[in-house]
């Protein structure tokens, strides 16, 4: 699917169908994995921009029911075909643009996750994203997100690809800037490190790294 920045739909033009099993998005990463084996769960939770489904299985095999939505259908589609058949029947996939209102109830949910995808919004935008990821879960739901900061994409002739109009954070700032926008929950902020990754998307291919917060709050 084509990008659109006009609409904040940052995707890119990737033929899902025509790929194996392990995600574009890279290996899922262990302080992540940490948390979601350790989380005591179950009820519905919804998956944010949820790609082709890294981390998907996880949330399935804790919860209910999850909801997995992303703009782009191509990606849906592989998160099905690569979901385990004994955790299919509790899986709904859902097209929707994130920016936009969520087409969901007040206190849906019992937990909101993210990953990947919440540092390429402008910060206005995702204080918009914030307040429906709130809006939809319980009061005491729990959101868990990343957020990437320190990003660096290099080709394999070691000049770098500057995606435009990326707001890039560093560290500090993202910290800085997720501690505003989640001042009223109760958070826990971890700091880790993606290491070297090799990433093919279409004819592109790169070394990515970045550091992350990892955000686990829970809705007061
Ligand atoms: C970098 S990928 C991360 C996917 C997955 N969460 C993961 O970490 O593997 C970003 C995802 O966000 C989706 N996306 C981008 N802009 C979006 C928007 N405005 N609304 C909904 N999904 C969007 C893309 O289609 C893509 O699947």
């Amino acid at each position: 699917m084509k990008a659109d920045e006009k609409k904040y739909i940052y995707t890119d033009e990737i033929e899902y169908a025509d790929l194996s099993h392990s995600s574009v998005w890279g290996t899922e990463d262990l302080a992540t994995t940490n948390l979601l084996n350790h989380m005591e769960t179950g009820g519905k939770w919804l998956n944010l921009c949820a790609g082709d489904g890294r981390f998907n299985h996880v949330l399935l095999e804790k919860a209910d029911e999850v909801v997995a939505v992303d703009i782009d259908e191509g990606a849906l589609q592989k998160l099905v075909r690569v979901t385990p058949d004994h955790l299919k029947n509790k899986l709904i996939t859902k097209t929707m643009n994130v920016v936009e209102p969520f087409p969901f109830e007040d206190g849906e949910f019992v937990g909101v996750f993210s990953v990947g995808t919440m540092h390429l919004f402008p910060r206005q935008v995702f204080q918009i994203i914030f307040l429906e990821m709130r809006r939809v879960l319980k009061s005491g739901g729990r959101i868990i997100m990343d957020f990437a900061a320190d990003i660096k994409r290099t080709y394999p002739d070691g000049s770098l690809w500057i995606v435009e109009n990326e707001p890039n954070y560093t560290q500090e700032e993202a910290l800085s800037f997720l501690k505003e926008v989640f001042k009223d929950e109760r958070t826990n902020f971890t700091v880790a490190f993606v290491p070297p990754e090799k990433v093919t998307l279409g004819d592109k291919e790169y070394l990515f790294t970045s550091n992350f917060i990892l955000v686990d709050a829970v809705k007061k």
